[in-house]
Formats: C-alpha cells, structure tokens, sequence
C-alpha cells in the first residue's frame, strides 16, 4: 500500500513512521512519500526516519516530493497534516487575539477562525487536486482547525476525507485508566465537533461505567480532564468534556494565564522546533535523539497555561507517551484497507446522526469504519446543554467557509463576531483587520 504525507516535512511524521514499523501484516504500507514545500524541513524528516528505520529490515520505502502531482499520483492514502503560515502564524493569532483581550489559540474563538481562513483555501486546492489526480485515495485530515478544514475539503472529496484527532479516544483512555479498565472492547458514547465534544456514556460489556467514575471526586480528579474542569463541574455536567473545552468554560482564568505567560504557546514552540531542524541540518548528533528530546519537551509542555490557570500540576506520565492521533491515523488506515469494520470517533459527513445538525455537517462522532469508509453510529446525541454551543460553533464554521469561499470580509466578521469567545462587534472587526494586515495568505478577503 501507498501513503503520501502532505506536509511531510512536519514535526509529528515520525510518530506516523514509528506506528507503520510496527505493522508486519499483510497489506501494510510499503512506500511512503513525503510531500513538502520546505525542502530543509523534508531533509531533517528523513534524516529521523532513516535513523527509525534502522533494525528493521522491512521498513516502508521512503520518497522525499516537492511535486504535489509526483507525490499524490497512485496513492491509496493520504494523510493531510499542513500549516499554513508555520509555526509564526500561530503565534501572530495568539498575538493577535491577546492583543484584543481574546483568547488567540490555534483551534478555538479569533485564532481557530484566523487559522481557518488561511488554510481553507490551500485545503480545498489540495482536495482538487487529489479529486484529480488520485480520485480513488483516501484522505485523512489531520489539518487543524480539523472539523472546518474537513468540512471545507468534504465539498470537494465527499466522504473520502475523514478528519481525525486524537482527544476524544485520549479522554476515553484516561477515564477508563482512572476506573483500572483495560478493555479493548468499550463503546465510547461521545459527540460534538472537533475540539468540542462530550464523553457522555462508556459501556463494558454491556455496563456504563462513567456513573462510577462520576461518583467519586478522587477518581475524577485522577486524570487530566478531571483535575482541568474539577469533579463538581463534571457532575453538574453529568459528562466528560473534551479538553479543549476548557477554553470555554474557564475563558476568564486561561486567557489571564495566557496574558501573563512569558510565552505563547506558538512562540516556544517556534523557538524548540527552529533547534530541532536546525541542529539535524548542522548534524548535531543523532537526528532521532533531538527529535525525541523535542517530542517529549512538546508533550510535557502541552496545555501548560490552560493547567497554570486552574492551579493544577503535571502531565501523567502516561500521557506523555505520545499524542496517539498517529495511532488513530493508521488504525482508520487499516480498517478501510482490510475491511476490518473498527469503531473510532471521526470527523464526518453527520448524515442525520445528530439531530440538531444537517447532513453535510462535518461532527465528531462514533463510526464504524470498514472498506466503504466511516459511517457514523446511530443513536449518538449530543447533551442538551451541550447543543446551543454546537449549533452556534457550526454556524461560525460555516461563516468561515463562507468568507474563504466568496472572499466575503462580512462573513469573516460575522464569524468572528458571533463566536462566543469573542464578545464585541467592533472587537471582531479589529481581530479581522489585524489579521488580515499580517498575513499575505489572507489578501484574498474583500
Ligand atoms: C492535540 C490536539 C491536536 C493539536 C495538538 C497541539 O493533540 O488534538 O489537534 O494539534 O494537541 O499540540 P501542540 O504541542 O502543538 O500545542
Ligand atoms: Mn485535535
């Protein structure tokens, strides 16, 4: 099988390669080509997965393409992970916003809307171009702000681009390690949009067993979610929400931890990504040992304000291990390619599945996922006090791609302006000038 990576340069590449050299099966990916338009950045990549590769004699192919049409010709699957406007545009957002006394991250409010609207067109060239060129591959999205960017390529693939992120299945893993439960078998009921959903019933073997986990303050308060929104939140809730919903219901504490951080997240991690491919160019030492330095660096520091601004501490070592959305990514991969009809939580087409949202509508849910595709779950609904955010957030999506769509600076206002972590008119149209006097990719809007 035939895997191309667009963006193939990026930091997280060797977590996909590391998970592929696990996969001795038959069927597995033999070749990867990694596309990217920054040749130094592809070179350091290859650097680590040569030196990955080492010991396995059966290791995947590699090819390096600075040929969108050489790189995507012929593939079975590609994995979609680009930044438009690098590592200094998420940083610029995060300026941006706090600037405007607003939250600026990558995902979430001005700086998701911001990201978005740079990226929705070069996702939608890529998805012709594929439509084009391999009419017949899969695409997994890994582009954040990843629900939109899914959307926004789905008009163009239908339902050959699957969006993934690696939060849902990572709250369902935490909680069940927080009851002492290693099933491989648990239904995970759990809906929303990425980056903003709701765990709300884990079942094994027939049993939900989130009352249990719900019952007990120091169970909750045992695992990252539950020590981020606290155990009285989650009981008045009565469900496990997505980390990044923190953004949301802490807005006032993250955004002042934000403001008075020395660094935006975007900045430091501009500073340690800039040494890691700049110290495998100059050679220094093992390429594969910077890179997992910087890895774990990357992991021990993730939503470091967010935890500052509730007084919680460290990470879990266990969750330091490694994101796992690669783990996501390859098993969507294999389910397709062998049939194999597994259940994970996707970014798709909603078809009906949540009732507050139209069919077209890109939604986090449950599928089953086999050679046709994902297929969302029947019976997912999202928690009543969970669907006026939902709705709304969608309909500020749908905003976005209305403004990169049309060029339309009024929709991107609109968007702006009714996203409820933006909360003035006149702000919104600030965040959008500012934005749009600092990125070139953001010309377009009239
Ligand atoms: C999680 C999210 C991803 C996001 C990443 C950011 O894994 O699910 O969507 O890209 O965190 O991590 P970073 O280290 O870039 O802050
Ligand atoms: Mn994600």
């Amino acid at each position: 099988m035939k895997l191309t990576v667009l963006g193939g340069g990026g930091f997280r590449v060797p977590l996909v390669y590391s998970a592929l050299l696990r996969d001795h099966e038959r069927g597995r990916v033999t070749q990867v080509r990694l596309y990217d338009t920054d040749r130094p950045r592809l070179d350091a990549i290859a650097r680590v997965l040569r030196e990955q590769a080492l010991d396995h004699p059966d290791a995947p192919e590699v090819m390096l393409c600075t040929d969108l049409a050489e790189a995507v010709a012929g593939a079975d699957f590609i994995f979609s992970a680009v930044r438009v406007g690098g590592m200094e545009g998420r940083l610029c957002d995060e300026r941006i916003g706090l600037s405007h006394d607003v939250i600026g991250q990558e995902t979430v409010g001005f700086g998701g809307i911001s990201y978005a609207l740079r990226t929705i067109p070069a996702a939608i060239e890529l998805a012709e171009r594929v439509h084009a060129l391999a009419p017949d591959a899969w695409v997994i999205n890994f582009t954040n702000p990843a629900g939109i960017v899914t959307e926004a390529m789905s008009r163009i693939l239908g339902d050959r681009v699957i969006g993934i992120c690696d939060s849902p299945v990572g709250l369902a893993r935490r909680a069940l390690g927080a009851l002492g439960i290693s099933s491989a078998s648990v239904e995970i009921d759990y809906a929303g949009l990425n980056h903003l959903g709701w765990l709300q019933r884990l079942v094994v073997d027939g049993e939900d067993v989130l009352p249990r986990l719900l019952a007990r303050d120091d169970l909750l308060e045992s695992f990252e979610e539950g020590r981020l929104f606290g155990a009285p939140w989650i009981r008045a809730l009565g469900a496990l929400p997505n980390e990044y919903l923190h953004y949301y219901y802490y807005r006032r504490e993250v955004k002042h931890a934000d403001q008075r951080a020395a660094q935006t997240r975007g900045g430091y991690l501009l500073g340690q990504q800039a040494g890691f491919y700049d110290g495998v160019a100059k050679g220094e030492g093992s390429a594969l040992a910077l890179w997992e330095e910087a890895r774990f660096d990357r992991e021990t520091t993730y939503m470091v304000t967010n935890r500052e601004s509730v007084g919680v501490g460290e990470r879990d070592e266990e969750d330091l291990v490694s994101g796992g959305y690669e783990r996501v990514a390859i098993a969507l991969m294999r389910a397709i390619a062998h049939d194999q009809k597994a259940r994970l939580i996707l970014n798709v087409r909603n078809r009906g599945i949540l009732a507050d949202l139209d069919a077209d509508a890109v939604v986090e849910v449950p599928c089953i996922v086999g050679a046709s595709g994902a297929e969302p779950i029947p019976g997912s609904r999202l928690p009543e006090f969970g669907r006026g955010l939902v709705i709304n957030a969608k309909y500020v999506e749908r905003c976005t791609i209305e403004a990169a769509i049309s060029s339309s600076r009024t929709a991107g206002v609109r968007a702006l302006a009714l996203h409820p972590l933006i909360d003035s008119v006149a702000v919104a149209g600030s965040l959008l000038e500012d934005a749009i006097a600092s990125f070139p990719e953001l010309a377009y809007l009239r």
